[in-house]
């Protein structure tokens, strides 16, 4: 059975607005799961309905085996950390912190030490008899993010925790919580735009698009297998290289060249070919011919932006060797990582 249990879940508001489609999800115990999806999908929406802070048009929400649909918020043994953090004001850091566990009826000295444990492990021991308007953006949201972990409730719900701080902060604190979660097992879902993100943090990524589910599967299922061209798209930077042709006796052809075999499942007519940068190589030999745009040297590799007949081509290749923008280049397409869409659906073709 599982732990959480989202049944036709739909969401929309006074003005008009469907932010949530129908959506079917289960979630079991332990389990971290990220929202993923561009801004106005739905994910915050979904969220603040499992924590009961709005009420859904319709469908169900089960939660240890009780339906909480309908349940005020504090009924639901719920942790929550929003986008815009939202500490008491007139509390410490170490009050903040402790507060949750002061509602749970937790003795003072226990109180006392889980808190000192969780502002060390956040680094907050300095911040601890500050109050929030005094701290940075970045240390409040670390003190939502201590409060939020202090306790451990059925359901974490965190609206991007990581919202406002740098880029080195974020994929600490990543880390942290993803220790947290691991040593703690709380059932979290976690919503993010960052799709590096949810690819760290979670055991199952659920990609949403204009109010529904477009896939809920592992990262390396959603990022090898994408279940449509949003998910293929959305997931991967730089994007997944996709060309549009046509499939004619069993052969993929794009702008006037033979691109090889052509999947059994695609029907003769147009298809999407689709190609992560790092299945596309570089050489004087291959099945399009092109001339280099950019080199973007990364550090562990370069991006090669090729232009071509078709289109444009985004290469990963070896940081060793460099490509001169204006060079003849011909790209290589390896077969095991070219995946097929449909060009009329957007599904991926077997
Ligand atoms: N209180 C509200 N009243 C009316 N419309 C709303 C309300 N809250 C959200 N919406 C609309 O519902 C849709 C989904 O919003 P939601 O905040 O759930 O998206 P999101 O995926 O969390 O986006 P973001 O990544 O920007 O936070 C959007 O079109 C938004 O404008
Ligand atoms: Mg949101």
């Amino acid at each position: 059975m599982s732990f959480v249990a989202i049944r036709g879940l739909e969401k929309t508001y006074p003005g008009g607005t469907r932010a949530v489609r129908g959506i079917d999800l289960d979630i079991a115990e332990g389990e971290f799961v990220v929202l993923l999806g561009p801004s106005g999908c739905g994910k915050t929406t979904t969220l603040r309905m499992l924590a009961g802070l709005e009420l859904p048009t319709a469908g169900t929400i089960e939660l240890a085996g009780r339906e909480v649909t309908h349940l005020r918020p504090a009924l639901r043994d719920i942790g929550f950390v929003f986008q815009f953090y939202g500490l008491y004001p007139h509390m410490t850091v170490a009050e903040n912190v402790a507060f949750p566990l002061e509602c749970a009826g937790v003795p003072r000295e226990e109180r006392q030490n889980r808190v000192r444990y969780m502002l060390e492990r956040l680094g907050l021991e300095p911040l601890a008899s500050k109050y929030p308007r005094t701290l940075s953006g970045g240390d409040q949201q670390r003190v939502a993010l201590a409060r939020a972990m202090v306790r451990r409730p059925a359901l974490s719900l965190m609206d991007e925790p990581l919202g406002t701080l740098d880029a080195e902060r974020r994929a600490e604190m990543a880390e942290l919580i993803r220790a947290q979660q691991i040593q703690q097992r709380v059932t979290t879902v976690y919503v993010t735009h960052d799709q590096e993100e949810a690819m760290r943090l979670a055991d199952r990524i659920v990609v949403m698009s204009g109010g529904e589910i477009q896939q809920a599967a592992s990262p390396m299922e959603v990022y090898d297998s994408p279940a449509n061209r949003f998910v293929a798209h959305f997931v991967g930077s730089p994007a997944m290289n996709e060309l549009r042709g046509r499939v004619e006796g069993g052969r993929f052809l794009c702008g006037g060249a033979d691109l090889g075999p052509a999947p059994a499942s695609a029907a003769t007519g147009e298809v999407l070919f689709g190609v992560r940068p790092e299945h596309v190589s570089l050489g004087e030999e291959g099945h399009l011919h092109g001339e280099v745009l950019v080199d973007e040297y990364v550090g562990s590799s370069r991006f090669v932006y090729v232009q071509t007949a078709v289109g444009r081509i985004t290469a990963r290749v070896g940081a060793a060797e460099p490509w001169r923008p204006g060079a003849a280049v011909a790209l290589k397409f390896d077969g095991k990582g070219v995946r097929w869409f449909d060009a009329a659906t957007g599904r991926r073709l077997p």
